[in-house]
């Protein structure tokens, strides 16, 4: 980031004035070349896609295993903290009579020898928070795409680094948010698309699962992610709920964020898990947490619609991303999920079950066979996520999701942090395309 942003920014936020983050700077770089001067940035062909794979912990190992059914996909590298982890991926690959990938197990950053030394044209990470955005610029300044899990960062600073850097280097830069591929926002979108919820008026949606077993675990996510809570304090995991609804509300692509509000309860959820499941001498009895229990959000788009978006992992609750996408026909609704549209439910006022609606409007990439029976990856959401990214690459076409939509969505983490540090005061967000999204064209019913 240039000098003058970081200043920028610096007195923006001295000044308390929660104006627009670097959205009066002119672009530092051209956009990334489209259609039509628009954002769908588009990379040549290539038949096959060969990848360098760091972090395979939970996701990432679901990653690999949904990556090893596609056609046209060749895992050259695996990189990891834990040398166990990759040789036993390597294992895997010699049993199933595939070319055992190149082994990056000499400690945090020997991602850069991967991205250095490998030919490859993809490095994908599921790594903690923390490492996402080193991997995907040391990924780009080497010559490959980039896909990262979520959030793709965690700074408002960072947000920009990403989308700088893939215009500069002219790359692709995913996040890859799975939601947007789940059969029922999937049916949402459908449903916009085909004008049957009528103008989209407001959304729903969140991130409401109760972790506390997770973050306390001495393996996987307990390694780190509790530690977030000890330092940041607002809606640190935005982008399940909120990408299928900027999707839908096509935010990047003809509509863009404009304000944020955020307000976040107390702490005592993870105080409380201490106490009742620790040790006397567990050193993690000491911790101290700043992560208010539940994160509320609201976000007001340019065209004056309202997303309410919450953050709730440290209380005791059933799983929920919520999910309202509310138009002035008609709405969808998740947990549980139920659909109503006027003049077209069975009885007025009155919700009609998801399977009607799926029976008769199912998002085209959910009638597959193929997507009903993957087992790997939250019901076959991460399937399609994962096949849809190499078609894209394969096809030389447009991702679903961009390096704007991963800027967009992941920076509500921080400025919900900054709004709840101001007392719930707005925030501007900031406009990653520079004012582009007014030519670029809403995501289509994206079929195969
Ligand atoms: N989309 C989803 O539904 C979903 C679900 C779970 C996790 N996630 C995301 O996936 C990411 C990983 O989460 P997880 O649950 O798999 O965590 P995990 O702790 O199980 O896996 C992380 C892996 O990264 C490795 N690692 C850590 N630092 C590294 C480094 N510098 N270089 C190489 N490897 C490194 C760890 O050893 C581990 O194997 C996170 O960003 C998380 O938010 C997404």
């Amino acid at each position: 980031m240039d000098s003058s942003r970081r200043e920028f920014l610096k007195t923006t936020a001295a000044a308390g004035i929660g104006t627009a983050v670097g959205a009066s700077l002119p672009p530092a770089h051209s956009p990334l070349p489209g259609r039509d001067g628009t954002l769908l940035f588009r990379a040549p062909p290539m038949d096959r896609v060969r990848i360098g794979f760091v972090g395979v912990g939970g996701q990432g190992s679901s990653h690999v295993e949904n990556l090893l059914t596609l056609q046209g996909v060749e895992i050259k590298a695996l990189c990891d903290i834990v040398p166990e982890k990759v040789t036993k991926w390597q294992a895997k690959f010699r049993e199933l009579g595939r070319p055992e990938p190149a082994a990056y197990t000499r400690g945090p950053r020997d991602f850069e020898r991967l991205c250095a030394e490998q030919e490859l044209d993809l490095v994908f990470n599921a790594t903690p928070w923390e490492w996402h955005v080193p991997i995907c610029l040391a990924a780009m300044r080497n010559g490959k795409h980039a896909a990262t899990e979520v959030p793709a960062a965690y700074t408002v600073d960072d947000c920009w680094a990403l989308v700088e850097t893939a215009e500069k280097l002219q790359k692709h830069c995913v996040m890859m948010e799975n939601c947007c591929y789940d059969r029922l926002e999937m049916l949402a979108l459908n449903l916009a698309r085909k004008g049957l919820l009528g103008d989209l008026q407001h959304g729903e949606c969140g991130y409401n699962h109760d972790l506390r077993g997770i973050k306390f675990s001495t393996e996987g996510e307990g390694l780190w992610r509790r530690a977030h809570a000890t330092r940041r304090n607002g809606n640190l995991y935005p982008t399940h709920g909120l990408g299928p609804v900027a999707q839908a509300m096509s935010i990047n692509r003809g509509n863009q964020f404009d304000y944020m509000v955020s307000m976040s309860g107390p702490s005592r959820g993870l105080q409380l898990w201490q106490k009742e499941h620790l040790p006397q001498d567990d050193a993690r009895r000491n911790e101290i947490y700043t992560l208010g229990d539940v994160n509320l959000s609201l976000i007001r788009t340019m065209r004056g619609q309202t997303i309410y978006v919450t953050h709730d992992t440290n209380l005791p609750r059933p799983y929920s991303r919520k999910y309202v996408l509310q138009g002035t026909r008609g709405l969808v609704e998740g947990w549980p999920r139920r659909v109503y549209v006027e003049g077209m439910s069975e009885k007025e006022d009155q919700w009609d079950p998801v399977e009607k609606w799926f029976a008769s409007h199912d998002h085209p990439l959910w009638t597959s066979e193929k997507v009903r029976t993957a087992s790997v990856g939250h019901g076959g959401m991460d399937w399609l996520e994962d096949w849809r990214l190499i078609n894209c690459l394969r096809e030389g076409s447009p991702t679903d999701q961009n390096v704007y939509d991963a800027a967009a969505w992941s920076v509500i983490g921080p400025l919900s942090e900054w709004s709840v540090a101001h007392g719930g005061r707005p925030i501007r967000l900031p406009d990653f395309t520079r004012g582009r999204w007014k030519a670029t064209e809403p995501l289509g019913i994206v079929a195969g």
